[in-house]
C-alpha cells in the first residue's frame, strides 16, 4: 500500500474506456499489472479525459469507465493493494498536463505516430486534444513519481516524450520529477490483427473477427482464432516478417500458457496450421473464463465500484499534491496557502 511502503518502486498504468477492452489490452498490459502489484506501489488509472479525444457519446462513456474498472479488479487488481482511480477525479491531472504543454514542442507531438494515425480515422475532428494527447500522458506519469510504467509495445513512443519532458524539466528547475522507464512485456507487447497481422489487435478494428474482446464468449472466440488469416506455406516456423499470422498465434499461445517461443515450436512444428488456431483458442477460453465470471459480478455491483474508486481518487489527489507543490515552486508559481498549507 502507497502510504506504509513509500520505498517500493512506483507504477502507473492506464487504459482507455473506448470500450471492452482485446486480448491484446490483456496480454500487453493488464496481465503485467497484476503480477507487480505485491512488491510495487502500484496506481491504476482509468483515463477517461485521454478518451474525450474522440467523439464519445456521455452514456455510453459513462458505462463504459465503470466497465473498465470492473475489467481492472476481475483481471486481479486489488484495491488493497493497489491504486485503482478515474483520471478525472484527480484535477491535477489536466493542471500538470497544461504546465508540460510548455515543455514540449510541438515537432515532438507531430512525430507521434498514434496522432498520425488518429488524424487519419477521425478527419472530421482532429482537435487540439489528439495533439497534446502524450503530454497529458506524460503528466499522468509524472504525478506520482513513477518509476516504472508497464505498457504494450505501441505506447512506446509516448513513454520516450514522457521520458524527454521530465529531463527537460529537471535540466531547467531541478530534479522534480522521476524519469520513468517504460517496462514492455515480451511475448504479449504486441498481439496482432488476426485478419491483417501486420496491424496491432485494436479495439477500434472494424471487423469483428480482427479482434478477440475480453468479453466473447467461448464460442465466438474459438470461431475468430479457426478465422485467423495464416499464409500458404503449410509450415509452421517463427517467422514475424514472412509468417506473421503464424507468428501471432505462437506468441499469443505461448504468452497465454506462460511458455516460451522454444516451448511453442517444439509442441507445434510438424504440425498443420488448424491445430494451432484450436489449440491457442482452447488456451485463450481458459484463461478468460474465470475473468468473464468475475467481471460479469463486478458490472453489476456499481456501489462496490464507486467505493472503490472514490477511496481510490482520495489517495491520488493527496500523493498528486506532493508533486504538484514541487512544480508550483520550481516554476515560480506562488503557493496557495489554502491548498498546499504552510
Ligand atoms: P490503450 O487504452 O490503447 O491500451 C491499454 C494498454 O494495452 C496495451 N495494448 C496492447 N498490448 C499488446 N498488443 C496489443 N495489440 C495492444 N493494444 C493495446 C497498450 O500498450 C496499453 O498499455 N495512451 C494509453 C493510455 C494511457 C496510459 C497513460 C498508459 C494514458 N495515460 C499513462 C500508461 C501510462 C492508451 O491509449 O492505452
Amino acid at each position: 500500500m502507497t502510504e506504509n511502503t513509500p520505498s517500493l518502486p512506483v507504477v502507473l498504468s492506464a487504459a482507455q474506456p473506448t470500450g471492452a477492452l482485446t486480448l491484446g489490452n490483456y496480454l500487453g498490459a493488464l496481465r503485467n499489472w497484476v503480477t507487480m502489484q505485491d512488491d510495487h506501489d502500484c496506481l491504476f488509472c482509468v483515463v477517461d479525459l485521454h478518451a474525450l479525444t474522440v467523439r464519445q457519446d456521455p452514456k455510453v462513456l459513462n458505462d463504459r469507465i465503470f466497465d473498465l474498472a470492473a475489467v481492472y479488479l476481475a483481471c486481479g487488481i486489488d484495491p488493497e493493494k493497489s491504486d485503482v482511480f478515474i483520471q478525472s477525479h484527480v484535477p491535477a491531472h489536466s493542471e500538470l498536463s497544461w504546465l508540460l504543454n510548455t515543455f514540449t514542442q510541438m515537432g515532438e507531438l507531430e512525430r507521434m505516430t498514434q496522432f498520425k494515425d488518429k488524424s487519419k480515422r477521425h478527419k472530421n475532428n482532429i482537435n487540439a486534444g489528439l495533439f497534446t494527447y502524450p503530454v497529458l500522458m506524460a503528466a499522468d506519469i509524472l504525478l506520482y513519481g513513477t518509476n516504472r510504467v508497464p505498457v504494450g509495445e505501441d505506447q512506446k513512443q509516448h513513454l520516450e516524450l514522457a521520458r524527454d519532458i521530465a529531463s527537460r524539466f529537471n535540466n531547467l528547475h531541478g530534479p522534480v520529477f522521476n524519469v520513468p522507464e517504460p517496462m514492455i512485456a515480451k511475448g504479449g507487447a504486441r498481439v496482432k490483427d488476426l485478419q491483417d497481422p501486420a496491424k496491432k489487435m485494436s479495439k477500434s478494428a472494424e471487423s469483428d473477427l480482427a479482434k478477440i474482446m475480453l468479453t466473447d464468449p467461448a464460442k465466438l472466440i474459438l470461431k475468430k482464432f479457426k478465422k485467423a488469416v495464416t499464409d500458404s506455406e503449410g509450415v509452421i516456423r517463427y517467422d514475424e516478417q514472412n509468417q506473421p499470422g503464424v507468428a501471432n498465434l505462437l506468441n499469443i499461445w505461448y504468452t497465454t500458457l506462460g511458455k516460451t517461443q522454444e516451448e511453442a515450436l517444439d509442441h507445434f512444428s510438424h504440425n498443420m496450421y488448424g491445430k494451432l488456431k484450436v489449440e491457442t483458442a482452447e488456451a485463450v477460453i481458459e484463461m478468460m473464463t474465470p475473468f468473464q465470471e468475475r467481471f460479469q459480478a463486478l458490472q453489476n455491483d456499481r456501489p462496490y465500484l464507486e467505493q472503490v474508486l472514490a477511496k481510490g481518487a482520495q489517495k491520488a489527489r493527496a500523493r498528486a499534491e506532493i508533486v504538484m507543490k514541487k512544480v508550483q515552486s520550481a516554476l515560480g508559481l506562488p503557493l496557495d496557502q489554502n491548498r498546499f498549507g504552510q
